[in-house]
């Protein structure tokens, strides 16, 4: 049975991030999870809308997915769509959260977890916003955690 599996990746614009996207577009229809012929709509997505925006152009003008004909508008298995998500900002995680919940009500499949920061130097302030940003989240309550936590109940394999 074919259908259309669904993945997000956060801090996408650039870095490793932008490579898992490239590299799942590309290698989607190779991957086990896609046996049924099933495709994938990969969400990236980045806190600043302008670089987002230009790093999907990137990935849609890439030499090596148009050659492979990865994406679906080159007769391909996948899609990449843009979505703004900061992940210290809970406004920004209820809002891509809450869109979505609307357009994939079937849930989704896929969630990495990419985003972070890396501050140069080291003094008390440094490594509070790198702990809170990367793994605590600043006072408690946002970044990833808080992704996760809202975005757990609707993955489509935790039902
Ligand atoms: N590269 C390494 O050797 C290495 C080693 C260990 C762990 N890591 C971890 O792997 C991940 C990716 O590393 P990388 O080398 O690709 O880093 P990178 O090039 O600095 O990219 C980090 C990405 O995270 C985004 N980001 C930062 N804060 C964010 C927030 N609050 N909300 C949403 N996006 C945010 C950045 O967006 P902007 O462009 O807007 O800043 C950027 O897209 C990070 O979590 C990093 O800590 C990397």
């Amino acid at each position: 049975m074919s259908s259309t599996k669904t993945a997000i990746v956060t801090g996408a614009n650039k870095g490793i991030g932008l490579a898992i996207v490239r590299q799942l577009a590309l290698q989607w229809p190779t991957s086990p999870f896609a046996a049924s012929g099933s495709a994938l709509t990969i969400y990236l997505t980045a806190r600043n809308a302008p670089r987002g925006e230009e790093a999907l152009k990137t990935l849609q003008s890439d030499p090596q997915l148009h050659e492979a004909r990865a994406l679906a508008s080159q007769g391909g298995k996948s899609e990449i769509k843009y979505a703004t998500l900061d992940i210290s900002d809970d406004a920004s995680i209820k809002s891509f959260v809450e869109d979505i919940k609307t357009t994939h009500p079937e849930g989704i499949d896929y969630v990495i977890s990419n985003a972070g920061i890396a501050m140069t130097g080291f003094d008390e302030k440094v490594v509070k916003e790198t702990l809170g940003c990367n793994y605590f989240g600043y006072d408690h309550k946002h970044s990833w955690r808080a992704l996760r936590s809202r975005l757990t109940p609707h993955l489509a394999r935790s039902k």
